[in-house]
């Protein structure tokens, strides 16, 4: 735990009520006042506002132990008690200096946010005051940050956790940021962040303007949010989209690849009439409709008779999709350029992965991906489908930290 610099401060008269002892409101300005002290005498007083951010009290708690009175001098303590991405708890300790009496002890959770109220990551230089990230008080057990940022007129729900190397994941249609659930928990040494992309899970869903170059610009936004330059890419199928495109427009933010059951070939005349049919079927007949014609095949046969709770998950998944996402998705995909010339300059490390049983993505078709980008390797996860992730967790994740080890 950090300690940030112990102040003394003196109990004034005008902080005393009708009894003579110090005002039960007052003792939290006192604390407030020892916070500020403990800044001017290290960062600075403006540490948050040159920073950007400012740091608003969600939750204070606070114990009374024993009265003090004008002119008894504090002696305040300042312990940092948990740092997560967004937030932090400090645990405070007033002693009276005469007699070392404990007088209060105060515990307050705070939220960073910006200028117009949104949770906000901690910025780097009062993440070094307030000292390594933990997992204590104030953490919901097992979960990460879920931050809400605003990207190019929509409000995306970005999941991260840990620290470590970044990994971007980017999740296919039309699921969301759940199907990497167990990658999200197990990947500890690494900084996962999952967004939800524009119109899926828990971001919002506008009514056009959906793209292949506007879910890249997105990601861009995500990273920022996330305080990360680089990150390793991880998309599947059209995360796989999504990626190259982001590869085309922002090369410099992809320092590795993963490229999980997606190809990079554009949609041929049929398939590009078949989005369009899906798409009327979302309009007219809801997401459940678009769950039921793709349920059969994106999960391995193995899947369907032997995980029922997958089938059960997926199903769901898909049926709170909005319509706007699903169609805003089927259009961008139908539109998407044709990635294969890219992949002969792909100069980053890059690991292609797909299920043995994929009859969307073909092991055929991503062997050749494969073949075509310089140096990648190429893996295939037996009895998994589409959805790998989600099928084979385990030889999945086992599959992502031997490359993720290789980048350190
Ligand atoms: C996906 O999983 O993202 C889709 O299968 C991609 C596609 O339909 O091309």
């Amino acid at each position: 735990m950090t300690a940030l610099p112990t102040v003394d401060c003196t109990v004034y008269p005008y902080e005393c009520d009708a009894f003579g002892h110090l005002n039960e409101a007052a003792f939290l300005a006192v604390f407030e006042r020892a916070r500020w002290e403990s800044l001017a005498r290290g960062p600075g007083m403006d540490v948050f506002r040159r920073s950007g951010v400012w740091p608003a009290v969600r939750k204070a708690t606070i114990d009374y132990r024993a009265g003090a009175y004008p002119g008894d001098v504090l002696r305040v303590e300042t312990l940092v008690t948990h740092r997560g991405t967004t937030s932090f708890t400090l645990k405070q300790a007033a002693t009276r200096v005469r007699d070392s009496a404990l007088i209060s002890e105060a515990e307050l959770v705070f939220v960073c946010i910006d200028s117009i109220g949104r949770a906000t990551p901690i910025p780097e230089e009062i993440a070094r005051l307030l000292g390594p990230r933990t997992g204590g008080a104030g953490s919901r057990a097992g979960a990460g940050d879920l931050l809400r940022i605003e990207a190019g007129g929509a409000e995306l729900a970005v999941e991260i956790r840990g620290e470590g190397l970044p990994v971007l994941f980017v999740h296919g249609f039309p699921f969301d940021r759940s199907m990497w659930k167990h990658q999200l928990a197990t990947l500890a040494h690494y900084k996962r962040i999952a967004p939800d992309l524009r119109g899926a899970g828990a971001s919002t869903a506008p009514d056009d303007g959906y793209s292949m170059s506007r879910y890249a610009d997105d990601l861009v936004a995500v990273l920022e949010a996330a305080g990360v330059e680089r990150a390793v890419v991880c998309g599947l199928s059209m995360g796989g989209y999504v990626t190259f495109e982001l590869l085309r427009r922002h090369p410099r933010r992809v320092q590795a690849l993963i490229l999980c059951d997606t190809k990079a070939e554009a949609d041929s005349p049929q398939a590009r009439r078949e989005r369009d049919e899906l798409a009327a079927l979302a309009q007219s007949a809801g997401a459940a409709a678009v769950a039921e014609r793709l349920l059969p095949a994106l999960l391995a046969p193995a899947t369907h008779t032997a995980q029922p709770e997958v089938v059960q998950q997926v199903r769901e998944m898909i049926e709170r999709t909005s319509v706007a996402g699903i169609v805003g998705a089927l259009h961008a995909m139908r539109d998407r350029p044709d990635s294969t010339a890219l992949l002969p300059q792909i100069r980053v490390p890059t690991l292609v992965l797909g299920g043995a049983d994929d009859a969307i993505a073909s092991p055929a078709v991503m062997q050749a991906m494969a073949a075509a980008i310089p140096g990648s390797h190429f893996a295939t996860i037996p009895s998994a489908g589409h959805l790998a992730p989600l099928e084979q967790p385990l030889a999945v994740s086992r599959r992502l930290t031997d490359f993720l080890s290789t980048l350190a």
